[in-house]
């Protein structure tokens, strides 16, 4: 068999090859993974998986000695906001003074500020600050990632901004799922009436599925931005459009965004860092992923986590992601979200692979194409400077990676 491209001696091979496309409780502990493993692709196409011992016969054009290195697939980022005008560094006196984030919101700034800098940034300007954020979220390990709108509060800027994610997925061969939250606050004109702003949001979505600017519809559902009532009205609508649906759910106050995701057998419910002890055991009964994203905690400078150790000990199914965001989460580098998860959320390291490989990739609807390695796959990898799994969540702030091949191509070391 003639490869491009052989990795060997790969001290652990993780292929997340388990049975099913998501991990649940107890199964979240357990790390499909080949010791002194090796992988080939011809084409971008994953062609070869076994042990370096088997690999005697094959040919190739490009091998690589890994050394003992960690290798895994690429990882998946399934909750970002990606695309945005300017940043919000002018915000931290007001964080230092310990000004709620709610309070920020209302008062104008937090997201408004942000959707005034991307009502009033050209397409091209947008492009190439979420491509710059892209590109270092690729080489902290990730190949596949979601990205939302809901800086546009508007029509055209809602648009311009899905067809951001549209132009980043033309150009480069990194899995991107796109995502409508349009519902993300309720812009000043509408004068607080988050029914009207509503129905505006809503009319968009027969345009966005004719072509194809979303495959989610996504609300903040929170204390002073949307209701219960609301949320479920519109995300209701949103499923008679076609649309799978997430929520921003319980992050703030708990309001029962959590139960509402459940019932609505939404794609993933985010954040719950103040979800119910009832909402935390209904995830063992459903396939609603708890996407939890403990940067935001860490960074709204909050004590209480998501209770992420309730929703894998009662049988559920949790990921990880960035939130990668201007204001509540800016970072594009999961692998300190992997930190945090061990130590504050107290995730097994087992756990925590799993939570940003195959259960990501479910979050986001790309169980088929990202998470796992699998013979007929898009060679996305990466090669760790770790000598196994546990020492990426274990040793903290720097990055990990030594080279990322998307499609089967190196793009960063
Ligand atoms: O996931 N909470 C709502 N949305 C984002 C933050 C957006 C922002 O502050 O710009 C979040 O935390
Ligand atoms: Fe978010």
């Amino acid at each position: 068999m003639q490869l491009d491209t052989l990795l060997i001696n790969c001290g652990q091979l993780l292929t997340m090859d388990h049975e099913s496309d998501l991990v649940k409780g107890e199964q979240m502990k357990v790390l499909p993974l080949i010791e002194d493993g090796a992988i080939g692709w011809k084409d971008g196409v994953i062609t070869f998986l076994g042990t370096t011992d088997e690999t005697k016969e094959l040919q190739c054009n490009n091998l690589i000695d890994c050394k003992g290195k960690l290798v895994t697939p690429g990882l998946v980022d399934p909750h970002t906001h990606l695309v945005f005008g300017g940043s919000r560094e002018h915000e931290i006196a007001l964080k230092q003074q310990g000004i709620p984030y709610l309070e920020i919101l209302k008062k104008g700034g937090g997201i408004h500020s942000t959707v005034k800098a991307t009502q009033e940034a050209g397409f091209e300007e947008l492009l190439e600050k979420a491509e710059f954020h892209l590109k270092r979220i690729l080489s902290y390990g990730v190949t596949a990632v979601e990205a939302k709108s809901g800086y546009g509060l508007n029509r055209e800027t809602e648009l311009k901004q899905l067809k951001v994610v549209k132009e980043l997925q033309k150009k480069y061969s990194m899995i991107m799922a796109s995502t409508f939250l349009g519902a993300h606050a309720i812009p000043k004109d509408f004068e607080a009436d988050g029914d009207r702003f509503l129905e505006e949001m809503a009319d968009l979505f027969s345009m966005l599925k004719e072509e194809n600017l979303a495959e989610f519809v996504d609300i903040f559902c929170e204390e002073g931005v949307f209701t219960i009532e609301q949320s479920k009205r519109y995300l209701t609508q949103a499923k008679e459009a076609g649309f799978a649906v997430k929520i921003h759910a319980d992050e703030i106050v708990s309001l029962g965004g959590t139960e509402l995701a459940i019932e609505l057998g939404a794609a993933s419910a985010d954040h719950l860092i103040a979800a119910s002890d009832e909402a935390v055991n209904m995830f063992g009964s459903t396939d609603t992923i708890a996407v939890l994203l403990p940067g935001t905690t860490f960074y709204l400078n909050k004590d209480t986590y998501a209770n992420a150790r309730g929703m894998i000990d009662g049988g559920g199914a949790v990921a990880l992601a960035t939130d990668f965001n201007p204001g509540s989460s800016p970072t594009e580098n999961i692998q300190f979200i992997m930190n945090l998860a061990m130590l504050k959320l107290k995730m097994t390291c087992e756990e925590i692979w799993n939570a940003v490989t195959v259960n990501s990739a479910k979050a986001i609807h790309k169980e088929d194409v990202a998470g796992r390695l699998q013979i007929g796959r898009q060679a996305d990898v990466v090669i760790w400077d770790a000598p196994n799994y546990q020492y990426v969540p274990y040793h903290y702030g720097v990055n990990h990676v030594h080279s990322v091949f998307l499609n089967g191509k190196e793009v960063a070391k």
